[in-house]
């Protein structure tokens, strides 16, 4: 008979950082996925949340003081860390990165780490200054050469009031690259299965513009950063889907846990990417990319000059494919992808439902996500976005303006609860 498997043990350390309220999210997040969790705070970190709150979380006693009243105080260092089969820091301040590197241990989450000998993940938060500091770098680099992992951090709105890199992953990307981690963990330890709607769905989003070459050196472009497309991405992996993401050129951190990740460039290699990842089977393709619905007629293999140009310069176009009118249609009938559910966007400034349905119709997608990039709270390099969802009877629902992390997950959740109750 098997030995038996226990889910596995996580040891999470709170850090003192205003993401901290953060990390009480992470911590139900793990407990519903069925993850044991135990918390360790420093001092600082009880200025921000308090331990209370991770102990109802978790059904666990908070380890905050090495030096406490309780008689397990004094060992709780040593048991927690002997308990735990992976240790999370979210979020872990420079300070902790700093002491973490050097192994110094004077405090109750220091002293936990040193003496952890099994998988880190760390969830950095900082200001973008602290983070950008040849001290803080180089402290990163000592400890992934060390071999601990980390998950973000990302660039938003931070605490000291700038827009910029050092904003805690989000609770949803932390629980992915757990799971990811626990996957090493010795087969005795099971990772608890993931049972919602996304479960096991195969899904591929295509994701930012493409670009369609002039010549060697230039080429026609449209302003897509690609966000929204990894956003849901990420929201997808983390809700326990098999997640294909193709890219066009971004400048963007492809999500922890894919199931396949592909760069193209342009219109005509992301049709080539989309109809063989159709041919090996998909259950939902989300369409976000910003394909270029025009290429040079001509692609001049010598970068061309201006003194052949001349003083104008008249370029002249051709459609490129339309993916999800031409080229999706020949593949979802096979049967690797029969059923296949089909969702795209559309940007609108006029007649916004109106159009975008005719759209969604045309191209016989099942569900199409329109904006509006004119109306407040949306548009392009925005940090929020705001989107309605529309289906074959109409409107299914209109979002909040939101930044688009947070959007990427509703959008999933709509989706979900939609399709469900067609019978999907
Ligand atoms: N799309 C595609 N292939 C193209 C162009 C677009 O599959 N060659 C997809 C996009 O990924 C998106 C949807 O079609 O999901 C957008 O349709 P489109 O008609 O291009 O709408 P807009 O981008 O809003 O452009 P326009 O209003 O100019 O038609």
């Amino acid at each position: 008979m098997a030995a038996p498997t226990t889910a596995p043990k996580i040891l999470l350390m709170v850090t003192g950082g205003i993401a901290a309220y953060k990390s009480c999210l992470l911590a139900r997040l793990l407990v519903q996925a069925g993850f044991s969790v135990k918390v360790a705070m420093t001092d600082a970190a009880t200025k921000f949340v308090t331990p209370m709150t991770f102990q109802v979380l978790t059904g666990h006693p908070v380890a905050t003081d090495m030096w406490g009243d309780r008689p397990s105080d004094a060992l709780d260092h040593i048991e927690f860390s002997r308990w735990a089969d992976l240790a999370v820091i979210a979020p872990a301040t420079a300070n902790t990165m700093a002491k973490a590197a050097y192994g110094i241990a004077d405090g109750i989450v220091s002293t936990m780490l040193l003496a952890f000998p099994g998988p880190v993940l760390m969830a950095p938060a900082m200001n973008n200054n602290m983070l950008r500091h040849p001290a803080t770098v180089a402290n990163r680099e000592i400890l992934a050469a060390r071999g601990v992992n980390f998950v973000g951090p990302g660039s938003g709105w931070l605490a000291c009031g700038t827009v910029d890199e050092g904003r805690m992953a989000e609770p949803e990307e932390i629980l992915s690259a757990v799971r990811e981690l626990a996957k090493d963990l010795p087969a005795a330890v099971a990772i608890p299965e993931e049972t919602g709607f996304w479960t096991g769905k195969r899904v591929l989003i295509t994701a930012g513009p493409t670009h369609e070459p002039i010549d060697p050196v230039r080429y026609v472009a449209n302003r897509s950063s690609g966000t929204m497309g990894y956003a849901l991405a990420s929201a997808a992996v983390a809700a326990g889907a098999s997640v294909t993401l193709v890219s066009g050129p971004v400048a963007l951190t492809p999500p922890r846990g894919l199931a396949g990740f592909r760069v193209v460039e342009t219109a005509a290699d992301m049709a080539a990417a989309v109809g063989e990842v159709l041919d090996a089977g998909a259950d939902w393709l989300i369409m976000s990319a910003a394909v270029a619905d025009f290429k040079p007629a001509h692609f001049a293999t010598g970068k061309l000059k201006k003194d052949v140009l001349g003083d104008g310069w008249s370029l002249a176009l051709t459609r490129n494919p339309d993916i999800l009118g031409e080229v999706v249609p020949e593949h979802r009938s096979g049967p690797e992808s029969d059923g296949l559910r089909v969702v795209g966007f559309a940007l609108e400034t006029d007649d916004m439902v109106g159009r975008a349905s005719l759209k969604r119709e045309a191209k016989k997608m099942d569900y199409i996500l329109a904006n509006d990039p004119t109306a407040t709270g949306s548009g392009f390099g925005a940090e929020n976005h705001q989107v309605t969802l529309i289906g074959a009877d109409g409107i299914i629902w209109e979002s909040a303006s939101a930044p688009k992390k947070a959007l990427a997950k509703e959008i999933l959740q709509q989706l979900a609860r939609t399709d469900s109750s067609s019978g999907g």
